[in-house]
């Protein structure tokens, strides 16, 4: 790479909700001490998206900027480094990639962001060999296991808030989120205090996990977990989708499923003052 700042990360198509505490404490631990740092969590939670966003955030302190390594595609773990490379641009002309890497970076600081790393975990000691032979280089993970090394901060990654009272049905990330989907169908749609218990009902159905309020990423193994539920509790929506054996939660299904639970559904707050 000779020198050259990467691409700028490109800004975010959609906003990121719910992790205003997240946010500030990664990029201090970024700022800080930590050059290993890995997003933990089960697929669909926002490892990614959250990383992206902590990248954007960072990137202007480094002094090369920050990379994107995606490395789902890679099914050997002795390919990484050498798609590290690949992605910087650095020619390898006969050397590892470790050696390659270290010899143009030198000291300038920069931050790789390695995506999907629980595809290839056993790259943990090439991870480690590439920390050691460089002294400015930070690595932001996502993963849905740990590397496990000595040096690695983890930060497990939860779902997004839930609301903890019928006062904060509206600020809580879960529902922004399942309003923001239902919008992108319907710009027009505005929850009412009626449709409230019902909109939180489907998010709490969805366990706050992100991605199972996307209709086009993988939404049917979660849809086949919770659509079965919905359904015995009588959401007619939700049986509409349970019946179909690829069923996805379109923001339209969504709507219907709020529209549904208007008149019925269980109490959610019963147990809290
Ligand atoms: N906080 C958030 N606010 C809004 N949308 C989000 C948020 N977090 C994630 N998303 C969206 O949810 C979907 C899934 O998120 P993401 O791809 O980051 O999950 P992941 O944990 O990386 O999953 P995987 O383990 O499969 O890689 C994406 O479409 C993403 O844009
Ligand atoms: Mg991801």
């Amino acid at each position: 790479m000779n020198g050259q700042k990467v691409a700028p990360f490109p800004t975010a198509l959609t906003s990121l909700l719910g992790r205003e505490q997240d946010l500030p404490r990664l990029t201090a631990l970024l700022h800080g001490p930590t050059r290993l740092l890995t997003l933990r969590g089960p697929g669909g939670i926002g490892k990614t998206a959250l990383a992206l966003e902590v990248a954007r955030t960072v990137q202007a302190t480094f002094e090369l900027g920050a990379v994107l390594v995606e490395l789902a595609a890679l099914a050997d773990p002795a390919d990484v480094l050498p798609a590290v490379a690949r992605t910087l641009r650095i020619p390898l002309h006969g050397r590892t990639a470790t050696e390659a890497i270290a010899s143009d970076l030198q000291d300038r600081s920069i931050l790789l962001v390695l995506d999907n790393f629980e595809q290839v975990r056993s790259a943990a000691l090439d991870v480690k060999q590439l920390l050691d032979a460089t002294t400015r280089l930070k690595i932001l993970v996502t993963s849905r296991v740990a590397l496990h090394l000595h040096d690695e901060q983890e930060y497990p990654v939860e779902p997004l808030g839930l609301p903890t009272s019928p006062r904060k049905v509206l600020s809580s990330p879960a529902v922004q989120l399942l309003l923001d989907r239902i919008r992108h169908h319907d710009p027009a749609f505005v929850l009412t205090h009626v449709d409230e218990r019902a909109a939180l009902q489907v998010c709490q159905s969805l366990e706050g996990i992100p991605l199972a309020f996307f209709p086009q990423a993988g939404m049917t193994a979660l849809g086949k977990a919770v659509l079965p539920r919905l359904a015995r509790e009588g959401v007619p929506g939700a049986d509409v989708l349970h019946g179909q054996p690829d069923a996805q939660i379109a923001g339209d299904d969504l709507r219907t499923m709020v529209a549904a639970q208007k008149d019925g559904g269980t109490p959610l707050f019963d147990d809290v003052v």
